[in-house]
């Protein structure tokens, strides 16, 4: 926690008062933190909301951080969150749970086997639902009233009705206009505090990378920052697809880097990555004008 301590002091009580002492067996569920917030009000207005109970919606482009951070909110309120990643095949299930037959003793039994939704609402945890804007637009409605003040939903298979214990807090990422999203349902973005995610550059991207990536040689890490900047550009001018900036990409081409020549590492970790040629080679042009 200790790269969270420049955190205003009330922020820092915030987390405190409302960090979970949990002594249960879903410690494996707390993630590991690690994000590192290009500004420190990305951090103090999730944790703010968070702690009034708030749903938090991150909004950024691919490897931009969206799940690491919201790991990392986990990891400052030391609580267990369960995860929903969704997708066109999304359904009330795969939300809820499902029911399944099963023995006790000789006699067949039907047992609810919940899910995410289920799960952390009963145990009053966070929940992580990534690419909301994935799931088919008449899925999600099943969890408005989750999401708002209620806290409340009807298990659609049990009719049991679940009230969300203390504690239990939603955070959901969305990565707009990428293709296959539609755009989120106005219903339920109103539900949440929205804050977007922009990449990290400059001073603090080259400390993530000399901590994250296995490259170690500080005039080159300093040419990935560059290049970076330029890639973010180019997506910007529309040169470039928005996958081509993704921070991940970027450390996995770090990665390479400190074994292969970085144009190579490039080429496989960036360029070779985007649909056209024309994109291609405009990547491998940067590379070539930096690295040489
Ligand atoms: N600001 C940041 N702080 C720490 N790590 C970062 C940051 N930005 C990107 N990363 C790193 O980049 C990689 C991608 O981040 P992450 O998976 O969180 O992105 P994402 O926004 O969730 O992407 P996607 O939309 O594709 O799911 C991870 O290795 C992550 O640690
Ligand atoms: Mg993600």
């Amino acid at each position: 926690m200790t790269q969270y301590t420049q955190l205003p002091e009330a922020i820092r009580h915030l987390i405190k008062e409302n960090r979970r002492n949990h002594n249960h067996e879903l410690g494996d569920l707390i993630r590991d933190g690690g994000y590192v917030p290009p500004h420190m009000d990305l951090l103090i207005d999730a944790i703010t909301a968070l702690s009034m109970g708030k749903n938090v919606l991150l909004k950024g482009p691919t490897g931009s951080g969206k799940t690491r951070f919201a790991e990392t909110l986990s990891n400052l309120f030391n609580q267990p969150m369960f995860n929903v990643n969704c997708s066109v095949d999304l359904d009330a299930e795969s939300l809820m749970g499902f029911k399944t037959l099963d023995y006790e003793g000789d006699r067949q039994i039907i047992e609810f086997v919940p899910g995410p939704v289920t799960n952390a609402m009963k145990h009053g945890t966070f929940l992580y639902i990534d690419e909301i804007n994935m799931a088919k637009p008449e899925t999600l409605p099943l969890i408005n009233g989750v999401l708002d003040y209620r806290r409340t939903i009807t298990n659609p298979f049990t009719e049991e009705i679940i009230t969300a214990k203390d504690g239990f807090g939603v955070v959901a990422a969305i990565n707009e206009g990428y293709i296959g999203t539609v755009p989120l349902n106005e219903a339920l973005k109103n539900r949440f505090i929205v804050i977007d995610i922009p990449y990290l550059q400059g001073e603090q991207l080259k400390r993530l990378i000399q901590d994250d990536s296995r490259l170690q040689d500080n005039p080159t890490i300093d040419l990935f920052v560059r290049l970076s900047g330029d890639l973010i550009q180019a997506v910007a001018q529309g040169k470039l697809a928005e996958d081509a900036a993704s921070i991940r990409a970027l450390l996995d081409a770090c990665d390479l880097a400190a074994m292969i020549p970085p144009k190579r590492a490039i080429c496989r970790a960036i360029a070779d990555k985007l649909d056209e040629d024309r994109e291609k080679a405009f990547v491998i042009t940067m590379a070539e004008t930096l690295f040489g």
